[in-house]
């Protein structure tokens, strides 16, 4: 290997490594805050099995198979990676001449969202559940596809699952002011970010006294009087 190929690779796991992780952790915490639903299965699925001391590690967490969905459907929702490829032989596609040497960007965003792929349920819809049915192939693009997909997958998937459950079993998330919409708004880059960041409240629980289940059931109770 020579000393340009050596740095061209660093630089290039820093940001594949890096970037892609903390993004999607990021996105993760938008969707526990805007869907408390969400975070109380995973805190229940998380507590039941584990505490504060648990020692985390790469076989026990797959024991949680909800937290799997949810990462998967994060990723989904909010897919991160960018498919870039070059075309190796002149081809039609559709009526649409694609030469030699083109290079070509997937439009992932399009078959995630892909009610032929995706349905029954409304792919617009944060459902975690729809990862339990069979699916084409190629219609999760999350971690890219073929010969060239992330090698970084599993380890990603493993640094994702601990980092959430300390998170999930330390704090709850409570959507922020700043957040004022339920879905992110994103900027094309290299790795896909949301525009103006992700903001959230996290509230310690071993400071905060109550269960969040507690909390929730009382708002719920709130909502009725009202009406
Ligand atoms: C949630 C975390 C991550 C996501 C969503 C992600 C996603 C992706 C995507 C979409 C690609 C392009 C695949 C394609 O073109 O088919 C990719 C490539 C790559 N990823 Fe990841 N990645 C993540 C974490 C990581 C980690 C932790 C590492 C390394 C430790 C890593 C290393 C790489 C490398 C080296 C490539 C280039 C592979 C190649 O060109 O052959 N990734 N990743």
């Amino acid at each position: 290997m020579t000393l340009n190929e050596v740095e061209s690779n660093l630089i290039l796991f820093m940001l594949a490594g890096y970037e892609t992780t903390s993004n999607t952790l990021s996105n993760s915490c938008f969707v526990l805050a805007t869907k408390p639903d969400e975070q109380i299965k995973l805190f229940n699925e998380i507590s039941s099995m584990f505490h504060l001391n648990t020692e985390l590690n790469a076989d026990n967490v797959q024991d949680l198979k909800y937290l799997d969905l949810f990462i998967k459907e994060v990723l989904r929702v909010y897919p991160i990676g960018t498919l870039i490829r070059r075309c190796t032989k002149a081809t039609n596609v559709n009526g649409i001449d694609i030469p030699y040497d083109t290079p070509i960007a997937f439009d992932v965003l399009s078959v995630h969202g892909d009610p032929d792929l995706w349905g029954p349920v409304d792919p617009g819809v944060f459902y975690p559940e729809r990862h339990e049915t069979k699916r084409h192939p190629l219609a999760f693009l999350g971690f890219g596809a073929g010969p060239r997909n992330c090698i970084g997958m599993k380890f990603a998937l493993i640094e994702l699952k601990i980092a959430l459950i300390k998170l999930i079993l330390n704090f709850e998330f409570i959507k922020s002011d700043i957040s004022m919409h339920n879905r992110l708004q994103f900027e094309e880059g290299i790795v896909r970010t949301a525009i103006n960041g992700v903001t959230s409240n996290m509230f310690n629980r071993a400071k905060e006294p109550y269960n969040i289940m507690e909390l929730v059931v009382d708002k719920f109770v709130l909502v009725l009087e009202l009406e």
